[in-house]
Formats: structure tokens, C-alpha cells, sequence
């Protein structure tokens, strides 16, 4: 890589940011387009984002990624915010335009990238959604825009489901979100779903925990994605193969993030190709076996 007085910059910010993998995506595909981009981590101490996004801007910084914790309280220093991000009230990725940085949710439409990539659909599906923290939040909002059939809400806390369903359904106008207490799976109806896992259940290094032990609750998915990748095969999904299901963890959604972004920053497309040679490389660095 060769850095001169014509190299464009993107970052990332957020708190903590050393063990980021997206210096690894967007650098990779700097040197597979042939860019003269350059992606570095800023690490933003608490109250400092305001400052950071000015300071980027200032510095004629192309775009940033927001990651934790900064995804929501990033919205008050942006000058325009995409209309899904909006709603979700989350932002992952920052855009620079003439007035100011608009905000962008790639982890979303990575997310739908990704499915698409292993021939999932959404539209039309009855899907059964596990959690209901800030991710599931997300893939709520991602399941209802993408028009979902039905998303059942499977949560140990039943509040927090109701909130997210009261929410998304509003906006929505209609009922697709039903929330259900997570012990309750066994009243769901008699047929196989879509299953997304978006707790942080089961994530390094408590690779053998899971949501449900329960065998049977596995008999309903078709098709396991759980939105962990790390380790590179949860608990979850090996539930879901044992009885039968196909099963995908969440490393092309985080690489379809990252291309999203580096595609919304560099106003291009990216190959298949390409696309492929990324994976394999955050495929080493996740899993090194
Ligand atoms: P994030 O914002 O990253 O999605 P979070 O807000 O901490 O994470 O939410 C974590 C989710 O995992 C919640 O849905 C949580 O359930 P509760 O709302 O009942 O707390 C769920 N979760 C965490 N540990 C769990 C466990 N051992 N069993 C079942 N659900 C669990």
C-alpha cells in the first residue's frame, strides 16, 4: 500500500476498537480495487463523539463506521440519516456529503445481503426471532421492511418483546411482530421457520451455551441463522443441523456490512470475486484452523 498526498481515509470509532476485523475488509478491498484508500480504528473516549465526527469531517475524512457504544448517540452529529437507520435508531456506517456526514445502517443491510447470499428470503416468511436486545431490535425493524409474514418474538424477558413488537407495529401498521416468552416455544404452530439467533448467547468463549437445550424446539427451522461468528459453528447451529435444518453463523454479515459500506463510501460496486477473497481472509482470522 502506498500512501501519498491523493490517499482518501476511512475509519472507524468507537470504545474499544483493537480487536476490530474491519481494517482486514476495507484495506483487503483497497488492494483488490486497486484504491488509494486507507482504513484506520479511532478509539473515541466517552462525550468525545460530537468532537470525533466534526474533527473527521475537518480532516475531509471519506466516511466512518460507528460501532459500540456509539451507534445511537452518533445520530445527534449527523446532517441526514437513512430512512431504515432512522427507525432502528441505529448507524453503523457514516457517508460524507456536502453538509455533513449521513448515517447509514449497514449491519442491516449486510445482514439482508448475506441471507440473500445463502438463498434466504424474508419476504413472505414466518420467522421466529430469538432475543430482544439491541440486535433483535434491529433485525425486527430489518424483518417488518423487508415484508416478513410473520416474526415471532421469542424472548426470557416478555416485556422486552412486547416493547419491540409495540414498537415495530406501530410503524409498520399492522401486526407482524408477535412476542412470545422464549419458555413458550412449544405453542408455536406446527410448521418449520426461518430462525434468526440474535442473542449473545453461545459466543466465545461460551461456546456451549445456548438459548433453548431443548431438541425438539430444533424440529421447527428449516434454516438456522445465527447472527454470532465466533465460534465459526455455535451450539445453535448444530442443534439445528442435528435435526436436519441448514445452518449459517454471522461472518458474511459481517462481511456484507463491511462491503456495504466501503460500496456507499467509494461510490462502486463489488465483485463476487472480490467479495469471495475477503471472506476467505476473515475466515482465517476468525477461525484458524
Ligand atoms: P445486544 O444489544 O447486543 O443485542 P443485549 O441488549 O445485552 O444485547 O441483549 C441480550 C439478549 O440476549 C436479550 O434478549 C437477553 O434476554 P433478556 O432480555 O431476557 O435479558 C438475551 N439473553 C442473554 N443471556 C440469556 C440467557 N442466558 N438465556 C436467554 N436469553 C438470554
Amino acid at each position: 500500500m502506498v500512501i501519498d498526498g491523493k490517499t482518501k481515509t476511512c475509519g472507524l470509532i468507537g470504545n474499544p476498537v483493537e480487536h476490530t476485523l474491519s481494517p482486514l475488509i476495507h484495506n483487503t478491498l483497497a488492494g483488490l480495487m486497486g484504491h488509494n484508500f486507507v482504513y484506520v480504528p479511532f478509539p473515541v473516549a466517552e462525550g468525545r463523539v460530537d468532537e470525533a465526527v466534526r474533527g473527521a469531517y475537518a480532516l475531509d475524512i471519506l466516511g466512518m463506521n460507528v460501532t459500540v457504544p456509539y451507534k445511537s448517540e452518533v445520530i445527534g452529529s449527523l446532517t441526514a440519516v437513512d430512512e431504515l437507520a432512522a427507525q432502528i435508531g441505529a448507524v453503523n456506517t457514516l457517508v460524507r456529503t456536502d453538509t455533513g456526514f449521513k448515517g447509514y445502517n449497514t449491519d442491516m443491510s449486510g445482514l439482508f445481503r448475506a441471507m440473500t447470499a445463502e438463498g434466504i428470503r424474508i419476504e413472505g416468511e414466518e420467522i421466529l426471532l430469538l432475543g430482544a436486545g439491541g440486535a433483535a431490535r434491529a433485525v425486527a425493524y430489518l424483518c417488518a421492511s423487508q415484508k416478513a409474514k410473520k416474526v415471532y418474538l421469542l424472548n426470557r424477558t416478555l416485556d422486552k418483546a412486547q416493547k419491540i413488537a409495540e414498537e415495530v407495529n406501530r410503524v409498520f401498521a399492522g401486526e407482524v411482530i408477535i412476542p412470545m416468552r422464549l419458555s413458550d416455544y412449544s405453542n408455536l404452530p406446527e410448521r418449520r421457520f426461518l430462525a434468526v439467533q440474535a442473542t449473545s448467547v453461545g459466543l466465545a468463549p461460551h461456546d456451549d451455551e445456548v438459548i433453548i437445550e431443548d431438541a425438539a424446539f430444533y424440529q421447527k427451522i428449516h434454516t438456522g441463522f445465527d447472527l454470532i461468528y465466533k465460534p465459526f459453528t455455535t451450539r445453535f447451529m448444530r442443534l439445528v443441523k442435528d435435526a436436519g435444518g441448514e445452518a449459517c453463523n454471522g461472518l458474511k454479515m459481517l462481511l456484507y456490512q463491511g462491503i456495504d459500506a466501503y460500496e456507499l463510501w467509494n461510490r462502486t460496486t463489488v465483485t463476487q470475486k472480490d467479495a469471495d477473497a475477503v471472506y476467505e481472509k476473515l475466515r482465517s482470522a476468525t477461525n484458524p484452523c
